[in-house]
């Protein structure tokens, strides 16, 4: 269909051109708005790659996974690593908008947590205690006197083993991991799987499910770290944030949950509408070193699958949608990064370049009574899903 700019157009050509029989058949030449360097590909495709070896020798592997419109989803075997993440802009330009490294040695250097699977169990447990049918279970402490993210060596930093497998609409990839009975102080041998799906509708898809032999918690997540305007371009005080959440979890100094939960309305906690990341976090409570780091209580519940936060990023007009079956969601504006970490493109990374929305159960809940359960039993399959969805406008 021709835009009535260049009908307009064509009308006044023909008008200098009257007797030519070309005339109105094919308007002038006008510049097209949109460079669009997306390359479709006929299908939905996951290529395999090296990506370098542990001090034990094992090798690492690198898989990248490219569906119908051009979006790659790049992840590691290496703590499940989403190590890049290409989508489009409105005009159809692509970038890389996720932080990590290029390397293997980033990954096994410190870093916190960038793109990695996190487990047993995500987020803090105080004093990394908790007791489970008359057993105090002691856990590896990594955060002051608490447990964070699995320990020591949680789910991040294990070799996970990685399958090609066929996805209906999109290209995906299966990780498997055998936690041993005992790990960082968890009781049971528990069996995660995660299945990452890029589908043709630029969704990256995460499927959790876990088994075990010994009840035991389990909140399993992804740490990724967002800038829609790109990787390594500044901070994210300008995104505009809305989360599908009236309440929160208070935290004490420790960032360990009072129990209460709280409403956002009115304050600096409220997203409810789109507000600017930056517009009130020197107001936030509670949360150092200054910055959101604090779980919300989905309006949702958790069960089915919905919409728990949407993010715009006005200079790009990329939108991130976050859905998920789960009932809480920790806000996180990177504020331990300190410029200490230069990442892929060789940009220090400075406090707030990044944001991360860890869809989870809430924190501590295997020491909160009024939390939803994190307690997997034997017999029972753990199952979880969250989808970020990456859309422009
Ligand atoms: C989570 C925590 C933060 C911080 C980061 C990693 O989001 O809630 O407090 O530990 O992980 O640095």
């Amino acid at each position: 269909m021709k835009s009535a700019n260049q009908l307009l157009r064509t009308l006044a050509a023909c008008a200098a051109l009257i007797g030519l029989a070309a005339c109105g058949s094919k308007p002038p030449s006008v510049p097209q708005e949109t460079a669009a360097p997306v390359t479709p590909t006929q299908e939905a495709r996951v290529e395999r790659a090296d990506f370098g070896t542990m001090k034990d020798g094992t090798a690492i592997d690198l898989y990248t996974l490219t569906n119908t419109k051009g979006v790659i989803a790049k992840i590691i075997t290496y703590g499940g690593i989403v190590t890049e993440l290409h989508t489009p802009d409105r005009a159809g330009k692509m970038a890389d908008i996720v932080l990590g490294f290029n390397t293997l040695e980033g990954y096994l250097g410190a870093h916190p947590y960038f793109g990695a699977i996190i487990g047993r169990v995500g987020n803090r447990i105080a004093k990394g205690r908790f007791t489970l049918n008359g057993t105090t279970y002691k856990l590896a402490v990594n955060d002051g006197a608490n447990h964070l993210h699995g320990g020591l060596k949680g789910f991040d930093k294990v070799v996970w083993k990685g399958e090609i497998v066929k996805a209906d609409d999109g290209a995906a990839l299966k990780l498997t991991y055998l936690s041993p009975d005992g790990e960082e102080g968890y009781p049971g041998n528990l069996t995660a799987t995660v299945v990452y799906t890029l589908t043709n509708q630029n969704e990256l898809r995460i499927d959790y499910t876990a088994t075990t032999d010994k009840a035991t918690p389990v909140n399993l997540t992804n740490h990724a770290y967002f800038n829609l305007a790109g990787e390594g371009t500044g901070s994210i005080l300008g995104h505009e944030l809305m989360i599908a959440a009236d309440r929160f979890t208070p935290v004490d100094s420790g960032l360990i949950p009072t129990g209460r939960l709280d409403p956002v309305a009115g304050g600096p906690m409220d997203f409810t509408k789109p507000m600017a990341i930056g517009s009130r976090i020197d107001k936030v409570p509670l949360a150092p070193p200054g910055g959101y780091d604090h779980n919300y209580v989905l309006t949702s519940g958790g069960g089915a699958l919905a919409l728990a936060a949407r993010v715009y990023e006005p200079s790009s007009g990329r939108v991130l949608e976050v859905h998920t079956t789960e009932p809480g969601l920790q806000f996180y504006t990177g504020n331990f990064l300190d410029g200490t970490i230069k990442g892929k493109s060789g940009t220090a990374y400075a406090k707030h370049a990044a944001f991360c929305l860890e869809t989870q159960h809430f924190p501590d809940s295997v020491n909160q009574p009024t939390f939803p359960s994190t307690i997997l039993e034997p017999g029972q399959t753990y199952k979880t899903t969250t989808v970020y969805r990456f859309l422009a406008q």
